[in-house]
C-alpha cells in the first residue's frame, strides 16, 4: 500500500521528474499536473522505465483553478503537494514580469485555494537561492543560511520570495482558523525548498534537463559544447574576488536534490512544524572553470571557452550552508560534482536531442 500520495505540479520538468521517481520508489503514489510548456510527456515513460512504476499525469494549467479541482476530485487520497510549476528564466522575467507573476504567484494561489477546498494540508514549494540576491552584502552570510535577508534583484527572485509570503500567510492563517473552530491547526505545513544550483542526469543516461531551446544554465551550456552544438563556452567574467578570478556557485546532483524533497515532506508529516524554509546545498562552492575542468574530465578533453565580461545581475558566490536541513531534517549531499557531470555527460550523449527521442536501446533490452 502507498505510504501516501502527493500532486506534483510540474511533474515532467527537470527537478520535478527526479522526485516525482524519487517519491515512487518510496512507495508514494504520484500524480503530476503539469501543461508541458516546458517539458514532454515522454518523461512519464522515462520514470516507468527507471522504476517499474508510472506516475498519472494530467495536462492542467496551474492558474487553472476549476482544472485543479478535477484533479483533487479524481484523487480523493492526494493529502500532499510538491510545487514546481513555474517560469523560471531570469532574463525573460525582466521582459514579461506580468506573465511570471501569473504563473508563478496567481498560479500558486489557485494552487493553494483548490487545496483548501480539497483539505490537502501539505505543501513543499520550489523556492531559490535566488531569493537571496546578493547575500556577499553581508560578509559574515557566505554560505547562506536560512536567516540571511532576503532580497532577490530580478523578477524571477522576486516572483519566489513573493510565493514564500503567501505560502506563509496562508498557512498560518489557515492554522489560526483551526484553532477558533477548536482544531489544533498542526496539519497545515509547508516547506520553502531553497535550492541551489541544480546539476546532473540519472546514471542510466535515460533522465535528464531537456535540452531544447536556448539553455542559461553553465552545465547545459557545457553540455552543449562538448556534443558539438556550441562551438564554445563564454564565461562570464574573470575579475571576481575568487580563487581563480571567475564566479562561485553550490553545484548539487539532482538526485541529492530530489531526496531533499522526500525527507522534507516526510518531516512536514511527522513534525507538524507549521512553515519552514531549508537551503538544499552540498555547502561546497565551485568556480566556474572548476566546472568546466570537471565537466571536460567527464567528457574526456578539454572544453573550448572564452572569457568574456560579467553577466549583468550575477553575483560572485551562491554557496549554501545546508547545516539546518543536516541537522533537522537528516539529509546530506552524498553525490559529488565529478558525479553530476559523469551522469549529465551520459544523459547528453544518449539524449542529443532531449525526450524527442527513443530512450537508449540497451537500456530498454534489460
Ligand atoms: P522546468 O522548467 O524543467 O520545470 C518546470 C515545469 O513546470 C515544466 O515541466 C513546465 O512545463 C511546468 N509549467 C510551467 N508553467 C506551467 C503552468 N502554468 N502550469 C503547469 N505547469 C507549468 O524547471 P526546473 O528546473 O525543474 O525547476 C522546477 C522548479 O524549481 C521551478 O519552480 C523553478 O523555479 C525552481 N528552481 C529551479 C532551479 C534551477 O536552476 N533549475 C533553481 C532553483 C529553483
Ligand atoms: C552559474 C555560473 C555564471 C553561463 C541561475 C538563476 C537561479 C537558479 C539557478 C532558478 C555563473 C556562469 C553561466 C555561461 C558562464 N535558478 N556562466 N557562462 O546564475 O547561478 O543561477 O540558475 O531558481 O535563480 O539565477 O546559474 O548556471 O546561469 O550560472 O560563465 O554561459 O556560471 O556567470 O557564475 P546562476 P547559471
Amino acid at each position: 500500500m502507498a505510504v501516501g500520495s502527493v500532486l506534483v505540479t510540474g511533474g515532467t520538468g527537470y527537478i520535478g521528474s527526479f522526485t516525482a521517481l524519487a517519491l515512487l520508489e518510496a512507495d508514494y503514489k504520484v500524480v503530476i499536473v503539469d501543461n508541458l510548456y516546458n517539458s514532454s510527456e515522454e518523461v512519464v515513460n522515462r520514470i516507468e522505465l527507471i522504476c517499474g512504476k508510472r506516475p498519472a499525469f494530467y495536462n492542467v494549467d496551474i492558474t487553472d483553478e476549476a482544472g485543479l479541482d478535477k484533479v483533487f476530485d479524481d484523487h480523493p487520497d492526494i493529502d500532499n503537494v510538491i510545487h514546481f510549476a513555474a517560469l523560471k528564466a531570469v532574463g525573460e522575467s525582466a521582459e514579461i514580469p506580468l506573465e511570471y507573476y501569473r504563473v508563478n504567484v496567481y498560479g500558486s494561489i489557485c494552487l493553494l485555494r483548490s487545496m483548501t477546498k480539497h483539505n490537502v494540508t501539505n505543501i513543499v514549494f520550489s523556492s531559490s537561492a535566488t531569493v537571496y540576491g546578493d547575500a556577499t552584502r553581508f560578509p559574515n552570510m557566505i554560505p547562506i543560511p536560512e536567516h540571511c535577508p532576503i532580497g532577490p534583484t530580478n523578477t524571477y527572485g522576486r516572483t519566489k520570495s513573493t510565493v514564500e509570503l503567501v505560502i506563509t500567510d496562508h498557512i498560518e492563517a489557515q492554522r489560526n482558523n483551526a484553532k477558533k473552530q477548536g482544531q489544533s491547526g498542526e496539519l497545515w505545513n509547508a516547506a520553502l525548498l531553497r535550492y541551489f544550483n541544480p546539476a546532473g542526469a540519472h546514471p542510466s543516461g535515460v533522465m535528464g534537463e531537456n535540452p531544447l531551446g536556448v539553455p542559461y544554465n553553465l552545465l547545459p551550456l557545457l553540455a552543449q559544447v562538448a556534443i558539438g552544438k556550441r562551438e564554445k563556452l563564454l564565461v562570464f567574467g574573470d575579475d571576481y574576488e575568487s580563487k581563480d578570478g571567475t564566479a562561485i556557485r553550490d553545484y548539487i546532483h539532482v538526485l541529492d536534490l530530489a531526496k531533499g524533497h522526500l525527507v522534507a515532506l516526510n518531516y512536514l508529516r511527522e513534525h507538524h512544524p507549521g512553515v519552514r524554509a531549508w537551503n538544499l546545498g552540498t555547502g561546497k562552492g565551485s568556480t566556474v572553470f572548476d566546472m568546466i575542468k570537471a565537466f571536460s574530465v567527464a567528457v574526456g578533453r578539454e572544453l573550448p571557452y572564452q572569457v568574456v565580461g560579467r553577466r549583468t545581475g550575477d553575483v560572485l558566490d551562491l554557496t549554501a550552508n545546508p547545516t539546518l536541513a543536516n541537522t533537522e531534517l537528516k539529509w546530506k549531499t552524498e553525490l559529488t560534482l565529478e558525479d553530476a557531470c559523469r551522469d549529465l555527460w551520459e544523459w547528453t550523449k544518449n539524449n542529443p536531442e532531449g525526450y524527442n527521442q527513443s530512450p537508449p536501446k540497451e537500456f530498454v533490452d534489460e
